[in-house]
């Protein structure tokens, strides 16, 4: 397939960053479209670990272009240290990564701005990972952001960002904030800058020529479904469009050139940060799930919330973003139990919900009904296709994909290239 689009279809945290890694095996060009360093990637090759926040994890083939498409906004003291983190590690990737002249960057006072958010006692907390994201896209929103393109322009920059400190040195003033000093901020910007600005260009362009040339392109969400800024659980989403429609509007892809979508969706189901969870376990079964599964934040370090798997809501997320095959991960994190669940419909009220409601407050107050599969009990990180897998791990597999009225591409069952298969 010419143009693949990957999204996350629960809370994020999928494992997008495996499944990633492995397609990337046949692309020619990764392009990230929406996020910034809250996502964390996590690629297990080998002995080596590698957790990526900005850069595509295509990055970690080699001869692979990467880009960081519009709709992305780029911490650039973050991405520098990205980069020097890789290379330190042997990968050559300057010449192969792009930033895309549009992208908006992210700065320490967003950093600060959303902290204040999270700890005043004035917005209610939506357990963000305090990178600076929401102010990031709210700026860009109110038009006073600023552009990787600038980095390529010394004074313009240096011009834009000083008034920028000095606007928000204002505000913080006001809210008891330590000041920033714009000396230093623009020290260490100016010196991101320059080993940035080689990279930037007008990605949209090289995106396009790409598609023309028929060459292979992968374009790889962060998040997912339900904390895109309209269709997820709102306020407790993220501040970009994680669906499937995001890849257009950050990546630069006409949406004629979408060809397949994959959504990523975990055998049970995690959220970090607050918001309802109608399946959440906070009993035994859940900190099983966490302890097994190494539910712990990638970027934050956070404990991940665990619950059963919610086929209402992955139901939703398959519809809006048009899903052709689903890449199941971490089966093998159910393989010890003897009884799993499914949420097969919501109660409200006394009135049974088989779609997700669109308002929070309901969800929160929604009951999961449940239906009780058998366990396989039985270890499933040797399988290496559909047949290996015991016949109660397929059966559990085929009822999700009967719920959600959608086919399974894909099977992981350990965090190792090996441990996936085809279907
Ligand atoms: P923000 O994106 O940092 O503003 O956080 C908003 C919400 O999205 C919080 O609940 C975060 O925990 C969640 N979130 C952001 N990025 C990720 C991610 O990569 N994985 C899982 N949750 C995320």
């Amino acid at each position: 397939m010419a143009t693949t689009v990957l999204t996350g279809i629960q809370w994020g945290d999928e494992g997008k960053g495996k499944i990633i890694d492995v397609l990337t095996e046949k692309a020619d060009v990764i392009v990230r479209f929406q996020g910034g360093a809250n996502a964390g990637h996590t690629v297990e090759i080998g002995d080596e670990r590698f957790i990526l926040h900005l850069i595509p994890s295509g990055i970690l083939r080699a001869g692979k272009l990467c880009i960081i498409g519009n709709g992305v906004v780029v911490d650039p003291l973050g991405l520098v240290a990205e980069i020097q983190a890789l290379e330190e590690r042997g990968l050559e990737l300057r010449s192969r990564l792009q930033i895309s002249n549009r992208a908006h960057l992210v700065f320490s006072y967003h950093r600060a701005a959303d902290t204040w958010r999270e700890t005043s006692a004035a917005t209610p907390a939506i357990g963000t990972t305090r990178r600076g994201i929401g102010p990031a896209y709210a700026d860009k929103a109110n038009r006073i952001g600023i552009r990787a393109g600038d980095l390529r322009h010394p004074a313009r920059l240096e011009e834009r960002f000083r008034r920028q400190v000095e606007a928000y040195n204002q505000k913080f003033e006001v809210q008891g904030l330590e000041l920033l000093e714009a000396d230093r901020e623009w020290r260490e910007l100016r010196e991101a800058a320059e080993l940035l600005a080689p990279m930037v260009t007008d990605t949209v362009l090289t995106v396009n020529r790409a598609v023309r040339a028929g060459k292979e392109l992968l374009f790889e969400g962060a998040q997912g479904l339900w904390l895109d800024i309209d269709y997820g659980t709102y306020p407790f989403v993220t501040s970009s469009n994680t669906s499937v429609g995001g890849a257009c509007t950050g990546g630069g892809l006409g949406p004629k050139q979408v060809d397949w979508i994959y959504g990523v969706v975990k055998a049970y189901t995690t959220r970090v940060g607050e918001g309802p969870f109608p399946t959440e376990l906070t009993d035994d079964q859940g900190e099983h799930l966490r302890r097994v599964g190494k539910e712990y934040g990638a970027t934050t370090g956070r404990p991940r919330r665990c619950g059963w798997f919610d086929a209402v809501g992955c139901r939703y997320a398959v519809m809006l973003n048009s899903v052709d095959r689903l890449a199941v991960t971490k089966l093998d994190v159910l393989d010890d139990l003897a009884e799993i669940k499914i949420c097969t419909a919501y109660r409200l009220d006394g009135e049974l919900l088989s779609e997700m409601p669109a308002d929070t407050e309901d969800i929160l107050r929604a009951e999961p009904v449940y239906e009780d599969m058998p366990g396989w009990q039985h270890p499933t990180s040797q399988a290496r296709s559909w047949d290996d897998l015991p016949a109660n791990a397929q059966s559990y597999l085929e009822r999700i994909v009967e719920l959600l009225e959608v086919k399974i591409g894909l099977v992981s069952t350990g965090p190792h290239r090996c441990e996936t298969f085809f279907r």
